[in-house]
Order: C-alpha cells, then structure tokens, then sequence
C-alpha cells in the first residue's frame, strides 16, 4: 500500500538532484511533473523514470551513515558535509627520549599507538628501567599491532640516527619546591645529554622539558652549540591545555569551545593570554568575570604544583606526554597552526638572547619563525618581566 501522498516535481527538484550527483529522478504515480522540470532534465541529462522502482536491498549502515540518509529524508536539500580531511604527518624515522620516566614512557606510549615513529629509543640512567619501558610496549604490539619499534639502554650514545631527541631527564620537584630550585642539579644532566646529541646527533631537533624548562633549553643551546630552530623547550603547550581546561570549567562549555593559549616562562612569570582567548569564538570577557579569568590564570600557573602536591613523589606526566606528542606532531606535519614552545628570541616581541614561551611555527628542522600576536600592553610587559627572570636566574 503506498501512503505517500502525490508530489509537485519543479525544476528547482531537478536542479537539486543535480547539484547531488543524481542522474535519475523517480516519479510515481499521481506526481505532477512541471514543464519546466522537464526542460532541466533534458538540459541536465537525467532522467525521469515512472516508479516505483526496483531498489536494491539496503545495506547496512554504520551510524554516521545512517544519519546522513536520515537526515536526507527529512529534507532533501541536506548536503553531507564531506568528510574532515584529517592531515597524517609524516612518519619519523627515530626518535629518542632521554628520560624513561612518567615522561618519557607516556610519551613512547602515545608516539608508538599513533603510528608517528618507526624506532623509539628509549634511554635512562636507571639499570634497567628503559629497557622495561621498551619490552613492555612492544609486548602491547601483538594487540594494538602497532609498526613501532621500541628499545632500551643506559647509554646517551643511543641517541644517534635520532630526528627528534625529547629530554626529560632530571629531578622532578617535590611538594612546595619551585621549578627554579632545581636549576643546579638539572644542569648537570643537561650538559652531559647535550654532549652526547652534540656528538651523535648534529641533525636532531632537541625538545627539552626537564625543569626549570626555559633556563634548560637555553642550557641545552649552549652546551650543543646547535641553531636556535634546532633546540625547543615544551611549556608553553602544556600550559596552555591547562589554561584551556580552567576556562572550560569555569565558562561550563567543553574544552574543544576553548582557544587560549599560555606564553611567557614555564614557572611563576607564565603568561596566560587573556586578549586573545575565546568561547566559541567570542572574547572570554563575554562570559566570565575578571575574578573567575583571574582564577582560571592562577590555576594554570599552579596546575603542576598542583598535581606534586598530590603525587608527593614526582610531578605530572600524562599531560605533559600529550604537550610534548602536540609539538611533535606539530612539526611532522599533522597539527596546522602555530603552537607555544620555548624558543630563544632574536628581538622578536622586542626581547632578544633568552629563551621563552612563543607561538611557534614548527617543522621536521625545529622552529620555522616566530608568529608575533598582538598583545596587550600589560601582557607584552608579562614577557619581558619573564625574561628578565629568566635572565637573572641563569646569571
Ligand atoms: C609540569 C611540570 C612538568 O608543569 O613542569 O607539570
């Protein structure tokens, strides 16, 4: 029996079906097909066809899908978006972490599960910790049937052959202690891995996170003598996924409603953007109160005090292990956009031979150029107190 009612077929139906692909439009009995409908189907070659017509038998569908042809039916003028085109990246050959702690497993974890890295070397101090790391996920392979590759050892000379050398080596804090008080002791480990990149490794982009992250990274460029594209410090992305996440929580709305980004150091003179952050697009002024911004700032400062403060024996490391993972896929080509890192500056933002946290433009060489944003007086003024801090912390 069928129920539907009869229809009036216009051009503008048929030229509907055209803009669609269709080259067949069904008319049943009782559907009235204008004059003009007849014209554009001539004009546009398709045909119009007495129903009902045999259809084939429907096959079943996944649920996107599904309500595509839903949404379809309700109104034929819907178009499928098409699909996101999702960029890949390119494929690393080898990266190293020096550092097979928190740090550096989640980020062998993350690197080995999204195809990024055919080798991932793995290297600690500690006897046998890296080489656990690395049996441990490659015993995960028979499931997640993952092509990386990952091994372990004690020594820095493993490095070589490296494109990607990420460093987390050192002492984490401990409840209460800045990131700056662990300036000597870091030191020290950063000149030896640097000694060894410098000899095995010319051609690595060095991503430093070992704190205090921005005095490392300007460390890490003196001890290799490497270019300043060559040598990033991971901060700035960190901080900025916590200052995202403080200000989803406190607007109500996802996180993905959130653009914010954190500049400045990676300690007590980070500078969250409040200029330039936005919900859904429209300035963050629009839904929360200076208090609760300022609360959102503060929590983004602190966020990993935070998480020392409850861990009592290391600091964070799962989002750390993604803030690092962001910048490597920033540079292979699978993030577009330019994202916060330590760079050494060059008078960019009028600041010129420290290290800070800056929108960077990455690629598989390291830094490609600074991204100058516009900033408030007051925020501009938030960088150069941070590398005047910098500045008189590395003497
Ligand atoms: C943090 C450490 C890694 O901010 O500096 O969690």
């Amino acid at each position: 029996m069928n129920m539907k009612r009869s229809k009036v077929i216009g051009s503008e139906h048929v030229s509907d079906a055209a803009n669609r692909g269709r080259r067949i439009i069904e008319v049943m009995p009782g559907d009235i097909v204008t004059a003009q409908a007849r014209e554009s189907a001539e004009r546009l070659s398709i045909a119009l066809l007495d129903g009902p017509l045999e259809r084939p038998a429907v096959v079943r569908a996944d649920g996107a899908t599904a309500a595509r042809r839903a949404l379809y039916r309700r109104n034929p003028k819907w178009l499928a978006p098409s699909a996101a085109r999702v960029p890949t990246g390119q494929r690393l050959r080898r990266v190293a972490l020096v550092g097979a702690g928190g740090v550096g497993s989640n980020v062998a974890h993350l690197l080995a599960n999204s195809a990024a890295a055919d080798e991932i070397a793995l290297i600690d101090i500690t006897p046998g910790l890296a080489e656990s790391v690395a049996l441990d996920l490659n015993h995960a392979s028979g499931i997640t049937r993952t092509r990386t590759v990952a091994s372990g050892g004690t020594q820095l000379s493993a490095v070589a052959g490296a494109q990607v050398i990420v460093v987390s080596a050192g002492r984490p804090r401990t409840p209460g202690m800045t990131r700056a008080a662990l300036l000597d002791v870091n030191r020290r480990i950063i000149r030896a891995t640097a000694e060894a990149i410098r000899v095995n490794a010319q051609n690595a982009v060095v991503i430093v996170v070992t704190n205090p992250l921005d005095e490392m990274t300007v460390e890490m460029l003196r001890a290799t003598g490497f270019p300043r594209a060559q040598v990033l410090g991971m901060a700035g992305t960190l901080d900025s996924s916590r200052f995202r996440r403080a200000l989803a929580e406190q607007a109500g709305v996802a996180v993905s409603d959130v653009e914010a980004i954190a500049l400045g150091s990676h300690g007590d003179e980070m500078a969250p953007i409040v200029s330039g952050s936005k919900i859904r697009g429209r300035p963050v002024t629009e839904f929360l109160s200076p208090e609760a911004i300022d609360h959102c700032v503060t929590d983004a400062v602190t966020g990993g005090g935070q998480v020392v403060a409850l861990r009592k024996t290391g600091s964070a490391v799962l989002a750390p292990a993604h803030a690092i993972v962001e910048v490597i896929d920033h540079m292979r080509g699978a993030r577009a956009g330019a994202v916060p890192a330590s760079v050494m500056l060059e008078g960019e933002y009028g600041i010129e031979g420290v290290v800070l946290g800056v929108p960077c433009h990455l690629g598989l060489g390291g830094l490609i150029e600074v991204v100058e944003l516009s900033l408030s007086a007051a925020e501009h003024l938030q960088l150069k107190t941070a590398a005047d801090a910098i500045r008189g912390r590395l003497g």
